[in-house]
């Protein structure tokens, strides 16, 4: 009992310092419906394609181009939240031939997936502009007329990986957890330790979201899997991160009356989603382990 309670703590200090927040850099603005953070750099110093795409390396980011049919649509938010307007049109994107192989390519060297007007231009620098109105691409010098200025938009992708190796891990966007189902049955002890010795720890469901996410993609029909809530002072249900069962934001059980000391959870089908439930702590099932990702 000591030694659990021990072990909560500690695991709660480190997930703590660990959660998520939706923040790059202040200057920075997140955008939900890409899960991206851009940034508009809107001077006058946008004067040549190289300086944009150094500026956006200097920050960790990359020069923008939009990747997904929409994406444009960022870039006129941004320049309609600006409110000192600058006499330009388009912009500068991460779209170039600088390597002259008579192709346009992303920066990332991803074939362009709209199309670019004036493709075939003659006498250009091959850099690739957007119009900010419409999203349109054209091809373009890479030098913005004399006396006049190109803005462009910094875009940083979080780097999402689960904190492992280990490909069991499936990750989650909604939950910023990865999940691995271990199949070999063990107790209790055995299980929470097994997830431990691989950087995680039992699954907690914290949210009824996530138990969607968990019914729709890990859990298989009708097997009990263990996960990390226990009774504690032979009285209430404890989560492995140390707080109360209630309170953890998901509490559904199966049946109020047979009540041991060990959580499990199983899916009684799709449609009716994942109960609760204890067992003996010395029975054998599979189980559930889950990580925390962090933030690059
Ligand atoms: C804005 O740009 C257009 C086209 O380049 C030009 O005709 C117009 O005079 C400019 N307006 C200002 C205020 O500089
Ligand atoms: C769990 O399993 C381990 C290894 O098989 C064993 O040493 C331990 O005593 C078991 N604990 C319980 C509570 O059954």
């Amino acid at each position: 009992m000591f030694r659990l309670l021990i072990l909560i703590l500690a695991v709660g200090f480190s997930s703590v310092a660990s959660r998520h927040v939706n923040f790059y850099r202040n200057d920075y603005t997140y955008v939900d419906e890409f899960d991206a953070f851009y940034k508009l750099h809107w001077d006058t110093s946008g004067t040549d394609w190289s300086s944009g795409f150094l500026a956006c390396d200097d920050e960790g980011a990359e020069l923008f181009y939009p990747k997904t049919r929409d994406e444009w649509t960022v870039v006129k938010k941004l320049v309609k939240a600006i409110p000192t307007a600058l006499n330009v049109t388009d912009i500068f994107v991460g779209i170039h031939d600088k390597f002259g192989v008579g192709e346009f390519i992303t920066i990332n060297g991803y074939p362009v997936s709209s199309p670019v007007l004036h493709f075939d231009r003659p006498g250009i620098d091959r850099c690739v502009t957007m119009d900010i109105e419409s999203g349109v691409l054209d091809a373009n010098d890479c030098l913005a007329k004399p006396g006049s200025t190109r803005p462009f938009v910094c875009k940083k992708v979080e780097d999402v990986s689960c904190p492992t190796i280990d490909k069991g891990y499936q990750y989650f966007k909604e939950t910023r957890k990865c999940y691995k189902i271990n199949k070999k049955a063990m107790n209790w002890s055995k299980a929470m330790e097994t997830c431990l010795m691989e950087g995680g720890i039992l699954l907690v469901m914290e949210s009824q979201s996530e138990a969607d996410i968990l019914n729709r993609n890990v859990v298989a029909y009708g097997t009990n899997y263990y996960v990390g809530f226990k009774k504690l002072f032979n009285e209430e249900y404890y989560t492995v991160k140390g707080r109360n069962l209630r309170d953890t934001g998901y509490e559904r059980w199966y049946q109020h009356n047979t009540r041991n000391e060990c959580g499990i959870i199983w899916q009684a089908s799709n449609n009716d989603g994942i109960y609760m439930d204890s067992e003996v702590c010395s029975n054998n099932y599979p189980f559930i382990c889950e990580m925390t990702v962090r933030n690059e």
